[in-house]
Formats: C-alpha cells, sequence, structure tokens
C-alpha cells in the first residue's frame, strides 16, 4: 500500500477487538490499518494519516511494562482512545486514572450528553454502551471536558486538546456491536473529525491491485499459483489474472482427499472465469504418503510434503515463471507478525511452506483484506456466489476428518456421509446459517441391526459449528428434524455407516477439527 493512501492507523496495544476496530472502519470504506505502537512515529511522517485510534489493552497505565507508545506521537493528527487507550491519554496529560481489581463487564446507559460536539452529535439517550474495563479515569488533564458519564458515575467520554489538535477517549468498547450504533461513533471520528476521505472500495482496491502487481511482475515473467476453489485463491487468482493476462498459470492439484465432485465443480468453477487451469491427478501419491500414518500431525506433514513436491513438478516446464501468486489475508498477516502485547495466544494454520521452498518471488494482492472485504471484492469480480461463500475447507482435505489411518476406503465412506450432511444443509437453508459443516469417520465400529441382520460397521459423527473467523466456535444448534434426516439417509444410503453421532464440543476447549 502507498503510504500516501488516505488511512487511519489502528494501534495495537494489545487488545482482543483491534481487528474489529478496523473492520469496523473499513465497513464505510475508510481505510484502517493496524500498526504496532513503536510503530506509529515512522508512520506519521507519510501524509496519508488522518488519525490514530488507540486500542484497549490487557495492561494498566501502572504496569511496568506497557506498550511503549510515545509521548510525541500525540497532537499531530487527532486521536481517539477507546478503555486503555483512553486512560492512557488521560494519564499521560496529567489527569488521574485509579487502579481496581474489580472488572466492569458488561452494558451501561449514557442517559445525558454534554455540549454539542461532532463525535456526540448523533446520539439518541439513554444510549447502551458495552464496557469492559477495571481502571477508571477520576480526573482529566487540565482544560479537558467529561462529555458524557454512564449512570453508575463512570467517565464515559472525553474530549481535549493537545498542540492544538483534538483528543477523544471513550471508556467504553463503541467497535463491539453490543454498543448500540457504536460505529457511528468510530465513523463521525473518521470523517468529521479527521476528514479522512471514504475511498476504500472495492473497485479502488481492484483498480489498484492490478496497477500494482503490474508494475511489479515485468512484461516478460510469468506468475504460477496453485488453486484450491477456496474463496481466498481464487478472488487472488482473478486478480492477477487481470493484471498478467496469459502469462498466470493456474495448478489445482487433486489429492483425491477433496469432498464428493468438488475437484470436477471446482475446475469447471475456475475455467468459468477464464482462469487458465492445469488439473494435476496425484490421488496415488497422497494416499501412498499416508499408508499407515495415525498421527495428525504427520499427516499434515506428508500432504504437504507431497503436495509441494507435485506443485514443484508441474511448474517445471513453465521457463517464464519468476513468481508465485498466494491467497494470503490480512488476518494471516497480523497473526503471523504476532501482537507483542496481545495475553492471548492465538494458532494459526499456515499454507504449506510453499513459499520456502519454491525460487519464486511472491504476489500476494489480498494482504490487506479481511476476509469480509474478499468476499466484496470477489463480487465486484462477477465471481459467483456459490464459490465466494463456500465453507471454509482444511488444506489437508478429509485426511483429517478420518480419524486413524486414512484409506481410499475410508475416504469414501466419510465423502459420502459428508455430501449427503452439505446436501440437506443446503436444502433446509441452513448452509450460510454455518461456519463450516463435515462428518468425521471414527475408527470404531459398532454392532446394529438393519432388517433381520446383525451390522457391524463404523460410526461417523457430524460436526456443525457457528463461528465469526474460526479463532473460537460454537456447536450448531440444527434442528432435530434436519438432524434426523441426516442420520437416515447416512445409514441407509452409505454401506459401511451404522452409525450417527453429533459433535456438542465447543472451540474452546474443543477445535472444530478432530485432528
Ligand atoms: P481448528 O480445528 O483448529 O480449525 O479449530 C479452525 C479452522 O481451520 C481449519 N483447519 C485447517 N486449514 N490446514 C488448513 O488449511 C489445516 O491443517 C487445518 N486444520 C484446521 C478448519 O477446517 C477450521 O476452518
Amino acid at each position: 500500500m502507498d503510504s500516501s493512501f488516505p488511512r487511519i492507523l489502528v494501534v495495537d496495544l494489545g487488545s482482543q477487538y483491534t481487528q474489529l476496530i478496523a473492520r469496523r472502519l473499513r465497513e464505510f470504506n475508510v481505510y484502517a490499518e493496524i500498526v504496532l505502537p513503536e510503530d506509529v512515529e515512522r508512520c506519521l511522517t507519510s501524509k496519508g494519516v488522518y488519525g490514530l485510534v488507540l486500542s484497549g489493552s490487557p495492561y494498566s497505565v501502572y504496569d511496568s511494562d506497557v506498550p511503549a507508545l510515545g509521548e510525541g506521537v500525540v497532537g499531530r493528527v487527532p486521536v481517539l482512545g477507546i478503555c486503555f487507550g483512553a486512560q492512557w491519554l488521560a494519564h499521560r496529560f496529567g489527569g488521574e486514572v485509579v487502579r481496581s481489581e474489580r472488572r466492569e463487564f458488561g452494558p451501561a446507559y449514557i442517559r445525558e450528553v454534554e455540549g454539542s460536539d461532532p463525535l456526540l452529535g448523533w446520539v439518541r439517550v439513554p444510549w447502551r454502551v458495552w464496557m469492559s474495563h477495571s481502571d477508571t479515569i477520576r480526573s482529566l488533564p487540565s482544560g479537558w471536558e467529561a462529555l458524557a458519564y454512564t449512570s453508575e458515575g463512570v467517565l464515559a467520554v472525553f474530549r481535549g486538546e493537545v498542540g492544538g489538535v483534538p483528543v477523544y477517549g471513550v471508556q467504553f468498547h463503541p467497535e463491539v456491536s453490543h454498543t448500540e450504533d457504536g460505529q457511528l461513533l468510530l465513523y463521525h471520528f473518521a470523517r468529521d473529525l479527521c476528514g479522512c476521505p471514504a475511498v476504500w472500495t472495492p473497485e479502488h482496491f481492484v483498480d489498484r491491485a492490478v496497477r500494482m502487481i503490474r508494475e511489479r511482475v515485468p512484461e516478460d515473467e510469468e506468475v504460477v499459483m496453485a488453486l484450491s476453489g477456496g474463496v481466498d485463491s481464487t478472488v487472488a487468482a482473478v486478480l492477477i489474472h487481470r493484471a498478467v493476462g496469459k502469462r498466470f498459470h493456474g495448478i489445482f492439484v487433486d489429492t483425491g482427499l477433496m469432498r464428493k465432485n468438488e475437484a470436477e465443480e471446482v475446475l469447471s468453477a475456475l475455467r468459468g472465469l477464464g482462469l487458465p487451469v492445469v488439473r494435476v491427478d496425484a490421488s496415488d501419491r497422497f494416499f501412498g504418503a499416508l499408508r499407515g500414518v495415525v498421527d495428525p500431525e504427520e499427516k499434515r506433514r506428508r500432504i504437504g510434503e507431497v503436495f509441494i513436491r507435485v506443485f514443484e513438478e508441474a511448474t517445471r516446464g513453465l521457463e517464464r515463471v519468476r513468481w508465485l501468486g498466494q491467497g494470503t489475508i490480512y488476518p494471516d498477516v497480523i497473526e503471523s507478525a504476532g501482537t507483542r502485547y496481545a495475553r492471548k495466544i492465538k494458532s494459526h494454520h499456515n499454507v504449506g511452506g510453499l513459499p520456502d521452498r519454491l525460487p519464486f518471488r511472491l504476489i500476494e494482492p489480498l494482504r490487506e483484506l479481511f476476509k469480509d472485504e474478499v468476499r466484496r471484492v470477489g463480487e465486484y469480480l462477477g465471481i459467483p456466489e456459490a464459490l465466494l461463500m463456500r465453507h471454509p475447507f482444511p488444506g489437508p482435505g478429509l485426511a483429517i476428518r478420518v480419524v486413524g489411518e486414512v484409506t481410499p476406503e475410508k475416504v469414501r465412506l466419510v465423502r459420502e456421509a459428508d455430501a449427503i450432511f452439505i446436501q440437506v444443509l443446503k436444502e433446509e437453508g441452513y448452509y450460510d446459517q454455518v461456519w463450516q459443516a463435515g462428518a468425521i469417520l471414527l475408527p470404531i465400529r459398532t454392532v446394529g441391526v438393519m432388517g433381520d441382520v446383525r451390522t457391524y460397521e463404523y460410526a461417523v459423527c457430524l460436526r456443525a459449528v457457528v463461528s465469526r473467523d474460526g479463532m473460537t466456535a460454537d456447536w450448531a444448534r440444527l434442528p432435530y428434524g434436519l438432524l434426523e434426516k441426516v442420520a437416515r439417509r447416512i445409514v441407509n444410503e452409505v454401506s459401511g455407516i451404522n452409525r450417527v453421532v453429533y459433535d456438542l464440543t465447543s472451540k474452546p476447549p474443543g477445535t472444530i477439527e478432530w485432528e
């Protein structure tokens, strides 16, 4: 991203909501970029920065290791401090913050707003806001004024000035949906107080991305990309293809571990988008590598290994390829960079080690986008909804949905069960209401009876979750009638399975996949 592009910097002081703040701003087309506190000074030297939002934090301003935000960053562009960010501002400029071990967590009400400040001009009282803090602000720096208190007497919003530039603090979290119209507060801060243009639209993004790819990839060089039909890689591929045309090569590795008819459907959808894609059928090699392996991480390692080898072989004839396209998105970038100040530990599945091993330079046009933005760009590019709204599916595929050793026969069983489950979810209108769903083949056989005959066959577990981002998830409360229909059809139609169970575990403590 060129540094003159108009933006608001969201300074990550360790809040679990930092990404949400940026997403909320971007939802109304204001570009927001997440930065670490020590990088703010450097970023402020560019013309593109219109304002700063300081996130919340698990820290207290009295902790010895509080995030390193220099005082000098305040007073250059308007600043909005949220929760810890507000306390930090008050404390740094001479106000008093009172330490507390007790936490206020939940709704609070603002019944009156002082004056007619542009930040709050739109507020209708009583206004429900969402609190999650321990310390509170007892007094403000001299000359700063309180704009609102909660009905419990907690200072909720203030305004001050440093070097003639406005400084605001809010004790609650405007970025979470529990705060009524909280997004409007961010909107008025960014647009009215910072004057940041709202030019972050899919159209603008696509034009810029295409231009930047053209500038980077010289006319005599080509780009290769592994395609899976996943949303991110598909949108990235369409963008790159738009930029370089015939110099784009898509490779679809058929692992034999995909869902029923998925390889054919994905290939025809990709070709329907005009993407040149070569299919490499390597299922025998994947099954060979998985023989005798039961450990989930070892399965992943071997699949990753074979994938790279197959991909490498497929690119060998492409002599002018110097670039590898990837569908990396913003959360992957932020999570792998890590944030020094977050106390929550996030797991991250990386993309299979392709970049490290191959002699190509990377091209990642979606590095700045959140998942919902990728979908918006996809829509703008004319990618069919069926591709954009697909559930996530793990790279190692059905291999990690067969608990224990993977064989072609077991993959067949889980594939058939999965297909029935997904089909019924679609028929009953529940597919788009769950984040992800699938079947898991359990490594046990149990006794049943069909007709007059005793059976002794495999059990399958249905898994369906609701989630915002896959980091945490809740098991989906699917109707009994739907579950019954799925169970009945699986036992009747998939010979080799005679029992169906449903997983009631949320994440945490469970994970979405069983392996
Ligand atoms: P877990 O099981 O960790 O899954 O709760 C969270 C999300 O990540 C997907 N997942 C994977 N994706 N390679 C991938 O590309 C993997 O090895 C992998 N393991 C889990 C999972 O399907 C869910 O969407």
